[in-house]
């Protein structure tokens, strides 16, 4: 008998900033050294990661995010989309107090994939998508890096790293890149002007003959948030959403600035059903913590 539901799983996650100090950090990272000891004969020694408390909190969710994820698809095809800013970068890695070695955050952002590669019988494809260059070495390196070292460890799988993907997913079109539209600085205003862009982005698609988008995923901006809109065309409804990943990465000094003191930081992932080759939902993983030292005196 023919199957009734076609049903597959997207796993979108973002910005895990590998290196950071407040980035994921797998707890079973090793790091190698070598090094002559008083005889010139070679040493290798070996230096686990110490994880701090945020990145313990960061990885008990991760894991826990990516379990669940999985067991919503069930027996389902799982594709999972890595979007940017894989590691944090050795720009202001000194200021940071993170691992400024490029490699070694390089060896933490392979290793923060592990608990999605254990699914690997189970895993479609995977895509990591390039993110902001001052956080991947200047020149997208790392995620060209990472690509090399889960290639050679998991020959067969489907595994592709670029900017800016548009995938037919169990007959849904889903454009991805790293940066788009802000969520917006207010919270009465959140999500307009990623409307404004879905809107534009379908019109121009349409006029261009180019396939009408189901779903568009953005990252950067370490802030949750989506929206949908319905446009028709020749009197055809055409339903788009559109998502912005929160992080795995809690709030650094720098942020702070730039986003002004923001009160709660979101950390999670976004697993979106495709069933009969439409959006069925969008499944948010997602959590918050506290920003302020409260304190009562
Ligand atoms: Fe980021
Ligand atoms: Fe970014």
């Amino acid at each position: 008998m023919a199957k009734k539901f076609q049903r597959e799983v997207l796993i979108a996650l973002a910005d895990t900033h590998g290196g950071h100090r407040l980035g994921l950090l797998n707890p079973e990272t090793v790091f190698i050294e070598y090094e002559p000891d008083e005889e010139g004969k070679l040493i290798e020694y070996e230096e686990p990661a110490y994880l701090n408390p945020a990145q313990e909190w960061l990885w008990k969710h991760y894991t826990h995010d990516i379990e669940e994820a999985f067991k919503l698809a069930g027996r389902d095809p799982v594709t999972v989309i890595v979007d940017g800013d894989i590691t944090n970068g050795n720009k202001y890695a000194v200021a940071d107090r993170s691992y400024v070695h490029l490699g070694n955050q390089v060896i933490i952002a392979a290793d923060n994939l592990d608990p999605i590669l254990r699914h690997k019988k189970q895993l479609k494809a995977l895509r990591l998508v390039w993110g902001t260059d001052s956080h991947e070495g200047g020149d997208r390196s790392a995620t060209t890096i990472v690509h090399r070292i889960i290639k050679a460890e998991n020959k067969g799988l489907d595994l592709k790293s670029y900017g800016h993907g548009l995938m037919n997913l169990g007959g849904v079109w889903i454009d991805f890149a790293h940066h788009g539209s802000s969520p917006g600085i207010r919270h009465h205003t959140e999500g307009n002007a990623m409307r404004w862009e879905i809107g534009s982005e379908l019109d121009g698609s349409a006029a261009d003959g180019d396939p009408l988008v189901h779903l568009y995923i953005r990252a950067h901006f370490h802030r949750r948030s989506q929206v949908s809109l319905t446009r028709f065309y020749n009197d055809v409804p055409h339903t788009a959403h559109g998502i912005i990943l929160p992080p795995y990465q809690l709030l650094t000094h720098f942020a702070r600035q730039v986003v002004k003191s923001p009160r709660r930081s979101r950390v999670g992932l976004a697993a979106v059903e495709i069933i009969n080759k439409e959006i069925y939902k969008i499944n948010w993983f997602v959590r918050s913590r506290e920003n302020r030292v409260r304190e009562i005196l």
